[in-house]
C-alpha cells in the first residue's frame, strides 16, 4: 500500500509505463517591454526567461514523441498543475518571492506528488542563498574567498576581508546586483554599497574578497546512475558524470572590464559590450582537472541532482575559488552558458534537454533502468 505521506526514502511511486508523456515546462516569463512594479530594483526579474526559449525547449522534447505544454510559475501554478495533470514537469521556475523562491515550484511538486527535472527542493533553497552555500562549502574545506554576510549594514568589517571587497546581493542570479559599484575600495564606498544592496534588494549584502582572475563555469550533467536512464551513456564517466569542456568569460571588452554584470548579461551575443567567452576555455590541464574537480564537489555539497553550473574565479595567486552554483542553470539555445559549453562539443541542444528529462524520469520511476541506457521505446 501506497504511503499516505511519501518520506525521503520511500521508493518513487510506480508509474504508468506509458512511452509518451505530457510535459509541462515550468518557467518565469519576461517582457522586456514590460512595466515593473513602484520599488524594485532596476534589474528585477532579469533571471526571468523569454517565451522564445520556452517555445526552443517545447519543440526539442516534442522531437521524442511528447506533448508539451507551458506552465507559467505564478501564484495560479497549484491550480494549472491540477487542472492540465503532466506526467512530468521540466522545471525551470525561478519562483516570486521569498528567501527560497527557486524552491518553491519544486516543493509544490513534491506535495502534489508530480515528477519534475533537475535539483530538489533543498538543493535550489540553498544554491539560491549564495552566503549559505559559500558556509557549507568552506565547511568541506572546499576553496572560497573569505566572506561576511551584512544583515544591518554596520556590522564591524572581520579582519580577514581586506580592500578592494566585492558586494552582492545574497539571494539573487544572472548579475542582479552586480554593476561597476559593487567593487568597493574602501570603507566609506563599503558602507554605502552595502546599505544600497540591503534597502534595494531587501536582503542581505554578501561582502567577499575581490577575485581578480580569470573566470570560469562548468557545466555538470549526471549522477551515480545516469548510464542507466540516458539515451547517451557513452557521455558519462565512471562516476556518472559528464563534465563539459570549461568555459572562459572574456570580460575584456564588457561595459564593465572585468565583472560579470547584470547590464553586460543582457546585452546579445556580439552586442558593443557583451561579453566574449572561450570554449573550450585554454587551460593548462593541471587548472582544467581542478576546476572540474572543484565543480563536482560543489555540485554534490549541497546535494544538487542531474544539472548544474559552478562559477569560479581565481584568486590573486592563480587558485581557483568557487563563487557560486546554479542548480536551474538557463537552457536558452546558443546563448546560455550550459548551452553554449554543450554546442562546443557537439552535443546539439535536443539531446541535452532530453538527457536532462531522461535522469529526472528515471528518478521518478517512469522509465525503468536499463544497461544500455535508456530505450524508452518499443
Ligand atoms: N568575489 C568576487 N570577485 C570578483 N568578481 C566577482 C566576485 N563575485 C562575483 N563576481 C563577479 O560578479 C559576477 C556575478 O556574480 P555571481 O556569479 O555570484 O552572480 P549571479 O548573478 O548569481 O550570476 P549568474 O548569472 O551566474 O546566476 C561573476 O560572474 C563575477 O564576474
Ligand atoms: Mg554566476
Amino acid at each position: 500500500m501506497t504511503p499516505a505521506i511519501q518520506r525521503e526514502d520511500d521508493p518513487p511511486p510506480a508509474f504508468h509505463s506509458k512511452h509518451y508523456w505530457k510535459i509541462a515546462v515550468l518557467a518565469n516569463i519576461k517582457d522586456d517591454n514590460m512595466s515593473k512594479p513602484e520599488g524594485v530594483p532596476p534589474d528585477a526579474f532579469a533571471d526571468f526567461d523569454h517565451i522564445e526559449m520556452v517555445d526552443a525547449l517545447r519543440a526539442a522534447l516534442e522531437t521524442d514523441g511528447h506533448s508539451t505544454v507551458f506552465i507559467p510559475a505564478d501564484r495560479e501554478l497549484p491550480y494549472t498543475l491540477r487542472d492540465e495533470k503532466p506526467d512530468i514537469c521540466f522545471n525551470l521556475a525561478e519562483g516570486l518571492g521569498g528567501d527560497a523562491r527557486e524552491a518553491q515550484a519544486p516543493a509544490l511538486l513534491e506535495m502534489l506528488g508530480i515528477p519534475y527535472t533537475g535539483s530538489r527542493v533543498l538543493a535550489n533553497a540553498i544554491s539560491l542563498d549564495k552566503t549559505l552555500t559559500k558556509r557549507i562549502w568552506r565547511d568541506r574545506r572546499l576553496p572560497v574567498a573569505p566572506f561576511q554576510e551584512f544583515l544591518i549594514g554596520d556590522e564591524p568589517l572581520r579582519a580577514e576581508l581586506k580592500f578592494p571587497l566585492f558586494v552582492k546581493p545574497s539571494r539573487e542570479g544572472t548579475g542582479m546586483g552586480v554593476d561597476i559599484n559593487a567593487l568597493v575600495n574602501d570603507e566609506k564606498e563599503l558602507r554605502e554599497r552595502v546599505t544600497y544592496i540591503i534597502n534595494m534588494y531587501r536582503q542581505p549584502a554578501l561582502v567577499e574578497t575581490f577575485l581578480p582572475g580569470r573566470e570560469f563555469t562548468v557545466g555538470l550533467l549526471g549522477r551515480s546512475d545516469a548510464k542507466l536512464y540516458s539515451r547517451h551513456p557513452e557521455w558519462y564517466e565512471k562516476d556518472g558524470f559528464h563534465r563539459f569542456p570549461v568555459l572562459e568569460l572574456d570580460t575584456s571588452h564588457s561595459t564593465t572590464p572585468w565583472i560579470y554584470t547584470n547590464e553586460a548579461k543582457s546585452k546579445d551575443v556580439g552586442e558593443d559590450g557583451y561579453l566574449g567567452y572561450f570554449c573550450p576555455a585554454e587551460v593548462e590541464p593541471e587548472l582544467e582537472k581542478k576546476l572540474k574537480y572543484l565543480a563536482l564537489r560543489a555540485h554534490q555539497a549541497i546535494n544538487s541532482l542531474d544539472v548544474s553550473r559552478v562559477d569560479i574565479r581565481l584568486d590573486e595567486d592563480g587558485n581557483p575559488r568557487l563563487i557560486e552554483i546554479n542548480t536551474l542553470p538557463g537552457i536558452t539555445p546558443d546563448y546560455s552558458d550550459l548551452c553554449l559549453q554543450s554546442k562546443a562539443e557537439g552535443i546539439s541542444y535536443e539531446d541535452l534537454v532530453l538527457d536532462i528529462l531522461y535522469l529526472g524520469a528515471g528518478r521518478w520511476g517512469m522509465i525503468p533502468p536499463h544497461e544500455n541506457g535508456a530505450k524508452r521505446k518499443p
